[in-house]
């Protein structure tokens, strides 16, 4: 069946352009002016912004954390996105049992993604507590026979990589063309603070900021690049920066010639403060990490953003229910789980937050949430795009209808959002997935299963364009 969605204003990473879109096989046929076909279904876009669907290259669905579970599985999770209009996920995979290996956790996470996701979805492999030869080989073997090609490791948590094991990963990395994601937060800063307010009894949630200070994720980020460039420049990516101190280590490391690396942010990190964290009970439910910061930080990203510093705006969506989850740290902020929902909020938070506020250009609303997400992780030219050949994943989007954002409207099966009472200007009206429409009027009208699995090609950090 055609479709042809007519007079809208089809946005790329570079430009707006009046046109219409032609889709046929899930795949789009041509993008220009004045597309007419008899056997096609029409839709009218006119006044509609027509947007790739949105690629967020961080989601952590039904994440095991050991002593509790995030609340949204592959299925409702990624109908959330989708009705976020997120068409394309990558998730972070858990930390598997205590010594096991990468291929261990890609199995489960077939397990759990197959047959639930309703869009399509990739993983990122994930590197826990060593780096000996066998780890090494299964880099290289998944990404060859699995098309996942990027890992992720941590510099902080219980599963963390110590740097020699993270420098073994590096020199395979490059080897192998592998990207190597990054969770940046210096360890020992953060186990010595947490100790010491424990000790002092400050357990309340404003604690958590102070624990996890901006100077640790600068560190953090400074010794990842210059390991990453001992590697003989080995491609990295580091996860949701959260500060000014992190993305000057950032700017530092560009100055310095370096290329070979991606940046990702968050939406929380440039919407929300950490004043958050004072009422001890709501505090909850912002405990992530790395923790909200301040809002010169939050101004620092948006600048950051503005002129093309950063690569990314994905969501590190990690939800847990507050009633009942993000109660464990009611008395001691160190048994919260930690994370926050994210997937459905993200799109129209940038458009509304991001375009609407003058913060960013439309295309820069797709290159970070669509294009820039395909490039780096291996999916374009078939994702991220609107143009001849990609899939028809693409977003309608009325940009005069507002509303306020609540928890009520949204799907995931967390029972809040951080952005409750946002007011948003613009609207995602029609949501479809190669050709197909899985999401109107925010209605989900998908299935359950029919999401493709990913098998991605390298990164474009293993390439930069000099
Ligand atoms: O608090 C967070 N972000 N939880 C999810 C795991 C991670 O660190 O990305
Ligand atoms: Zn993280
Ligand atoms: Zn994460």
């Amino acid at each position: 069946m055609k479709k042809i969605i007519k007079n809208g204003t089809v946005v790329s990473d570079t430009e707006c352009i009046k046109a219409d879109v032609l889709i046929e096989d899930e795949l789009i046929k041509a993008v220009e002016p004045g597309i007419n076909a008899d056997d096609a279904e029409f839709i009218d876009a006119n006044g509609k912004y027509i947007l790739p669907g949105a690629i967020d290259v961080h989601t952590h669905m039904d994440l095991d954390v050991g002593f509790d579970r995030a609340c949204d599985d592959f299925y409702n999770g990624t109908v959330a996105a989708a009705c976020g209009g997120t068409t394309t996920i990558i998730d972070h995979m858990a930390f598997g049992p205590k010594g096991c290996y990468p291929w261990h956790q890609v199995e489960e996470y077939h397990k759990l993604a197959d047959g639930n996701a309703v869009i399509d979805y990739g993983f990122h492999g994930v590197l826990q507590e060593k780096a000996d030869e066998r780890t090494l080989s299964e880099i290289k073997e998944i990404s060859e026979k699995e098309g996942i090609t990027s890992f992720k490791l941590y510099l902080t948590y219980d599963s963390m990589l110590h740097d020699k094991d993270v420098f073994a990963v590096l020199n395979e990395a490059k080897k192998d063309d592998v990207l190597i994601t990054v969770h940046c937060e210096n360890d020992g800063m953060v186990n010595f603070l947490r100790e010491k307010f424990g000790n002092e009894g400050k357990l309340t949630p404003k604690y958590h900021p102070l624990s996890r200070p901006a100077e640790a994720e600068a560190e953090a980020i400074n010794r990842l690049l210059y390991l990453a460039e001992c590697a003989d420049e080995a491609p990295v990516y580091v996860v949701h920066l959260s500060s000014k101190a992190g993305l000057d280590e950032i700017i530092t490391a560009k100055k310095r010639g370096r290329k070979h690396f991606g940046v990702e942010t968050c939406p929380q990190y440039l919407l929300l403060e950490d004043d958050l964290y004072e009422d001890p009970r709501e505090g909850l439910k912002a405990i992530m990490s790395p923790p909200l910061r301040k809002e010169s930080d939050r101004n620092a990203l948006w600048d950051a953003l503005s002129n093309d510093i950063l690569d990314t705006v994905a969501t590190d969506h990690c939800p847990f229910t507050f009633e009942k989850q993000k109660q464990r740290g009611a008395s001691d902020f160190r048994m919260c789980p930690n994370g926050a929902p994210g997937v459905e909020e993200r799109l129209i938070l940038l458009f509304s937050e991001g375009y609407g506020k003058g913060r960013l250009t439309l295309p820069q609303v797709v290159k970070y949430a669509c294009t820039n997400p395909a490039k780096i992780f291996g999916l374009y030219p078939k994702k991220g795009v609107i143009k001849p050949s990609a899939d028809a994943d693409i977003l309608i989007i009325d940009p005069d209808k507002k509303h306020t954002l609540t928890h009520a409207d949204m799907h995931g099966n967390s029972d809040y959002t951080c952005y409750e009472g946002f007011e948003i200007k613009g609207m995602i009206e029609t949501v479809m997935q190669r050709g197909r429409i899985i999401v109107k009027d925010n209605k989900f009208l998908g299935s359950k299963g029919d999401g493709h699995y990913l098998k991605r090609e390298k990164s474009s950090v293993c390439r930069p364009e000099s």
